[in-house]
């Protein structure tokens, strides 16, 4: 058993520091508040502690103990030796967690009177009183019991009540817990084994010897009107000096009694404890248990579910968004294949500010490869049928071996449902038709344009990459879509000739005979238009229109304001006989430009663009013309003969152009078997 004298005597310098400082326990001796008991100076036995958060835990769930905390200081009743005992005022914070929500015990006692409890016994006599001295006017002992258990020895009404003790477990007045309503004045139960904390103030008045108690929830004010009260002289029960302080015993239920918060003073109401600092009562036993499962456990579970779903919702849209068509015998074109998710990344999303064009086929998107940084043109074809989709693919594959200076190099592909995409090298100076006649869209203002030199160039490019694909690949390739805006400006204002490989996909299968022209008017050769059979030849056709589309600054067919059509080939051809050849080329170059070669691409494109095939030249003997390295045949314009023009638009070819609008009709390109 602890001492509580010896230990009130070690604590006084605690009690006379924390005055000092005016800490947790502040206060001289004759008042003090504790708002949490951390730090506080208080004699302690049996099972009493002060807990980590500051809560002073009188039992502990041992069953069968008791302990006790007691003010340190020991306090004067009476002004004066002999005197009445004067006014006091308490009030504390308490809190009982019980083992089951409908059992606990046994209960806590403030009291007012002596400091050694070594002879009290624990369960119903609260570790206050003893089988022997209970009833004894020599306890000189006042106590206020909040008690848990019915002890009918001791005459208590219910396992619910708060009780006014003089002397005796049997108590001068005791109740039901609960309050009466300030408005209403009605009687509300409270159970002091709710677990809730609740709060008590136990007041004595000194000149009507009028004892009163109040219980009210926490954070509720004061009632008015008191719970239980009782009159009795003090002055005959104390006997100076007098200790304060709280006992409290488990019986053999094991429960938790605590006091969060604790103030009293003589003379004077009891100073207010501060709420918000108290520390908060553990939550545990099975009806707070209970309560969290109730309450947290299904939120906590939809809370997963609805986690689970939407992780498998987004999964499912990222695989859905990321989707692509794969089958068997792609396998071996594994290398030329994107993952959509690469080209997605690549692109942005395909957002339009990513957008470089839109052409026949669709769109075309500049992007950058995730993982090596390529600057790539992502074009999306979408194309319904399957048929054909297998030549086309392995038709791209092979067209993207053709590796030369003056194509633009495709590097692969990618199949969803529906849709085609097929990867370039990116080439940041976009088309050549936008610096020859600025953009379509009647934009007049003047683009930086392409000088001679550069002019001469690009057609010389353009026929040496149409060169490689006619007779220097494994397999004569037709481009069948020669025009400026097919052929793309690399860095270095280089012409690259693009658009390869979409024909197969609209061609295929169609009968030879029957296959609708492809390719832009104003390009299309005579032959073609009749026949729908492309040759190299026919390509070379569209490259003399290129040419003089080139040197011209002109679209090969101009609509001009009278409906009449402009086709340049007749106008060039015009100039010619009227020996003023200088008079075509494009004016922006202002005069700037070598007049030997100028002349020699007019003659070239006029020769190319031959009505009859046969008596257009080849690309090679084209190349040697451009190089200079081979003159051009004496002409004439009447050996061009060109007259046979206006015999093929009366027959058919016109019909045709007439009926065509005046912009792309699409794109063909085509392999025709091996040479
Ligand atoms: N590799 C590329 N690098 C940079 N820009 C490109 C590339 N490929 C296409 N473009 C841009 O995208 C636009 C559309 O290209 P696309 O080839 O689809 O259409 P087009 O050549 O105008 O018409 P068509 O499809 O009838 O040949 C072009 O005008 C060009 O500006
Ligand atoms: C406390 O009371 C017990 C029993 O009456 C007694 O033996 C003990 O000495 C007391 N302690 C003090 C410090 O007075
Ligand atoms: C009360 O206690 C005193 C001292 O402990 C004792 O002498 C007396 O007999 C007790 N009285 C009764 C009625 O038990
Ligand atoms: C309060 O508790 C008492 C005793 O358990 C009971 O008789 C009474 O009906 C209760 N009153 C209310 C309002 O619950
Ligand atoms: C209480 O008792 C004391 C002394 O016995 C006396 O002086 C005082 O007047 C009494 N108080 C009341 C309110 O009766
Ligand atoms: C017991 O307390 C109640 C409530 O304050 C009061 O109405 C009643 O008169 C008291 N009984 C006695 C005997 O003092």
């Amino acid at each position: 058993m602890v001492d509580l004298r010896r230990a009130r005597c070690l604590l006084a310098a605690g009690v006379l520091l924390a005055s000092l400082v005016g800490g947790v326990g502040a206060g001289d001796d004759e008042q003090f508040v504790y708002s949490g008991f951390t730090g506080a100076p208080l004699a302690m036995d049996g099972t009493a502690t002060i807990t980590p958060t500051g809560m002073l835990e009188l039992t502990n769930g041992t069953p069968q103990l008791k302990g006790h905390a007691v003010h340190p200081a020991p306090l004067r009743s009476r002004s004066s030796p002999g005197g009445p005992v004067r006014s006091f005022s308490a009030s504390f914070v308490f809190g009982i967690i019980p083992p089951y929500s409908d059992l606990s015990g046994h209960g806590i006692v403030f009291f007012v009177g002596k400091d050694n409890f070594s002879t009290a016994l624990p369960s119903q006599y609260l570790g206050f009183l003893n089988t022997a001295n209970n009833g004894n006017d020599s306890n000189h002992l006042f106590g206020v019991e909040l008690d848990t258990i019915q002890s009918t020895e001791f005459k208590d009404p219910n396992d619910n009540h708060v009780g006014i003790d003089i002397n005796s477990l049997t108590s001068a007045n005791a109740t039901t817990a609960g309050y009466y309503d300030d408005s209403s004045g009605a009687f509300h139960n409270l159970t002091l084994i709710s677990a809730k904390p609740m709060q008590v103030w136990v007041d004595y008045d000194g000149g009507t010897a009028g004892i009163s108690v109040f219980l009210a929830p926490l954070k509720m004010a004061k009632p008015s009107k008191p719970l239980v009260s009782a009159t009795h002289n003090l002055s005959d029960v104390l006997v100076d000096p007098v200790y304060v302080g709280f006992s409290s015993a488990t019986g053999t239920v094991r429960s938790f009694h605590y006091v969060l918060g604790w103030s009293f003073a003589m003379d004077g109401p009891a100073p207010a404890i501060n709420i918000a600092s108290l520390p908060k009562l553990p939550r545990f036993g099975p009806k707070p248990r209970s309560k969290v499962l109730d309450i947290v456990l299904p939120i906590a579970t939809a809370a997963l579910v609805l986690g689970v779903v939407a992780v498998v919702v987004a999964l499912v849209r990222r695989r859905l968004k990321y989707a692509e068509l794969r089958e068997d015998w792609e396998v071996e074109f594994g290398p030329h294949r994107f993952t959509y998710k690469d080209l997605f990344r690549a692109t942005e999303g395909f957002k339009s500010k990513m957008l470089l064009g839109i052409g026949g086929f669709g769109r075309v998107y500049k992007g950058v490869l995730p993982k090596s940084k390529l600057e790539v043109a992502v074009k999306r074809v979408s194309h319904e049928s399957r048929q054909g989709i297998k030549e086309f693919v392995a038709e791209v594959v092979s067209i993207g071996r053709l590796r030369h200076r003056n194509l633009v190099q495709l590097l692969g592909y990618c199949r969803r449902k529906g849709e085609l995409l097929l990867v370039y090298d990116y080439m940041p100076n976009g088309s050549l038709d936008k610096y020859l006649y600025g953009n379509n869209k009647g934009e007049e203002e003047e683009k930086a344009t392409l000088d001679w030199v550069q002019r001469f160039r690009i057609i010389k490019g353009v026929a040496s990459g149409l060169l490689y694909i006619h007779e220097d690949w494994e397999q004569v390739v037709i481009h069948r879509d020669i025009k400026a805006s097919n052929v793309l400006l690399d860095s270095e204002m280089n012409g690259r000739l693009g658009d390869f490989g979409l024909a197969r996909l609209y061609d295929h299968g169609a009968d030879p005979q029957t296959t609708h022209v492809v390719g832009t008017m104003g390009y299309l050769a005579p032959e073609l238009a009749r026949s729908g059979k492309a040759s190299p030849l026919t390509d070379v056709f569209a490259f003399g229109a290129f040419i003089l589309e080139v040197v011209c600054g002109r679209r090969p067919v101009e609509q001009s304001m009278s409906d009449s059509r402009l086709m340049l080939v007749d106008w060039v051809l015009e100039h010619w006989q009227k020996e003023s050849l200088a008079d075509v080329i494009d004016a922006r170059l202002q005069g700037n430009y070598d007049a030997d070669e100028a002349v020699l691409a007019l003659k070239l494109g006029l020769l190319c663009s031959h009505p009859l095939p046969g008596a257009r030249p080849s690309m090679r003997q084209v190349m040697q013309y451009l190089d200079g390295d081979m003159p051009l045949p004496e002409l004439t314009p009447s050996h061009l003969s060109f007259s046979m023009l206006a015999l093929m638009r009366s027959e058919g070819f016109d019909s045709f152009v007439m009926s065509s609008s005046a912009v792309s009709i699409g794109t063909m390109t085509g392999l025709s078997g091996g040479r």
